[in-house]
């Protein structure tokens, strides 16, 4: 069959019109036209200025090298993008299956440099898009604003819907917008810098984090900035401190070598995952930056719950794991288990606001009964994860005395499941002083009246002794 040589005009969507292209691809490959008989244009009204195709022309069979690079492309920036997409796709369909195995091929090479930028671009939405909280009617959402020098959002989607499913985000930028709502994905119009908010309470925890993990003796301004563009800094609350880091990364050099002549060094056996933090979070809001990014190990949380508490509180109780009103509040020991506990602590003397409370894992895991989320235990594995978060959060604020409510905060401190009850009043647990009580969500669930009274009265008990032995 000769090819087809009447002009035809391809019409696409403004952005990466990846559907619109396969469309037009199918219905061109079909009628063999040339890619010399195609002009592709974009952003046109396509019913004055576009053929029409017909619909139902059958697929075409293309390598899946061939398939995996127009998917990248057609997010290039350059208008020329589908004009070269169909000359590699004839060609293909015409002799030269394995054209894309000819790298010094122009075509071949012009189109492996686009995808390499979009693959760039991608990996830098990824590492720099930062999200900020916003409170609103509905709840809490976060909002980021990017500006990616290609049109990738939607190859973007999948990356955040992966990393951040179970929150209500949104993605501005100048070529168009995302959000997820925790079901499903919706695009939306462009948007401007001024649609996005200017910062949060995170972005403390964003910089701490970044301060603590900065290697002054890696410092290379110029690799910084090749890999990290400037344009990316105004929306990355860290970026604040590269200047002062990069100017005093000399004298910090130094002072790493002091140290380095006079410490051994520590072995404890969370090292080893501690080592995947690259450099230990020095902050508690580092900290809770590098759990938040970790996210659950069992998907379905909103956002991981970190512990409050001052800095040098003398006790530092340990629960198990955020609850529902925890979820959702991000804060430990608001629920019902946290009013009982809140009140006990009244009554044994101790101010709730001067201790430090927190949870062995950071994220509430739950099965879900009709509309109801029911705690599910976690597993010891799962207190294993977590546990070298938990024991840098105490080493971090030096409480003097540890308190294990319940089963699975003693399974932390401790490393070994012991019953509450044979153990229960003073222990060594790790490296401090101790205390084993129970959980207060077991006395909630106590059916009995009386018994629960008296189990209340015994728990209040040993608070009042915890307190006297900090007293
Ligand atoms: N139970 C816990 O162990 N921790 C909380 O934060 C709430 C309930």
């Amino acid at each position: 069959m000769m090819a087809d040589s009447a002009l035809r005009h391809v019409v696409l969507s403004d952005g990466a019109d990846l559907d619109g292209f396969r469309r037009a691809v199918r219905a061109l490959a079909s009628a063999r036209v040339s890619p010399d008989a195609v002009v592709f244009m974009t952003g046109a009204a396509p019913d004055l200025f576009g053929d029409s195709f017909a619909a139902d022309a059958p697929p075409v069979a293309l390598p899946k090298g061939v398939g995996a690079l127009i998917a990248s492309v057609v997010c290039h920036r350059d208008p020329e993008r589908y004009a070269l997409l169909y000359r590699l796709v004839f060609r293909v369909l015409n002799g030269e299956r394995a054209l894309l195995e000819v790298p010094s091929d122009p075509l071949v090479h012009r189109l492996d440099l686009m995808a390499r930028t979009i693959r760039r671009d991608l990996h830098k939405m990824h590492a720099f898009l930062r999200f900020r909280r916003v409170a609103g009617e509905e709840g809490e959402r976060f909002v980021a604003w990017f500006e990616p020098d290609h049109f990738i959002l939607e190859a973007t989607a999948q990356f955040f819907i992966d990393r951040f499913r179970s929150l209500d985000w949104t993605i501005l930028t100048p070529v168009g917008s995302m959000r997820w709502d925790r079901l499903s994905l919706v695009y939306g119009p462009p948007a401007a810098r001024e649609d996005a908010p200017a910062g949060d309470r995170f972005e403390e925890g964003w910089r701490d984090y970044y301060e603590s993990t900065f290697n002054p003796a890696r410092v290379n301004p110029k690799a910084m900035r090749a890999e990290m563009p400037k344009k990316y800094w105004r929306n990355m609350p860290e970026a604040a401190s590269i200047t002062a880091l990069i100017r005093e990364a000399p004298g910090r050099m130094a002072g790493m070598i002091d140290r380095e002549a006079t410490m051994p060094a520590k072995r404890k056996p969370e090292r080893a995952l501690e080592a995947m933090w690259d450099q230990e979070p020095k902050t508690l809001a580092a900290l809770n930056a590098v759990i938040a990014a970790a996210g659950p190990l069992v998907p379905g949380a909103t956002q991981a719950v970190p512990g409050e508490g001052p800095v040098g509180a003398a006790l530092a109780f340990v629960g198990e794991q955020p609850g529902d009103q925890e979820d959702l509040q991000g804060r430990p020991f608001v629920g019902p288990a946290g009013q009982l506990l809140s009140r006990a602590l009244r009554e044994a003397g101790i101010d709730r606001e001067a201790a430090y409370l927190t949870n062995a894992v950071k994220h509430f895991k739950f099965e879900e009964r009709g509309k109801r989320r029911i705690h599910a235990k976690p597993t010891a594995g799962e207190v294993k994860h977590y546990r070298p978060f938990l024991m840098k959060e105490l080493a971090l604020v030096r409480p003097r005395l540890v308190v294990a409510l319940g089963a699975t905060a003693l399974l932390a401190l401790s490393g070994k499941a012991l019953p509450v009850t044979k153990v229960r009043g003073p222990l060594r647990l790790d490296d401090y002083d101790g205390y084993v009580t129970v959980h207060p969500s077991y006395l909630l669930r106590i059916p009995d009246e009386a018994e629960k009274r008296r189990a209340y009265a015994a728990f209040v008990d040993d608070l009042s002794r915890i307190n006297a032995m900090v007293a």
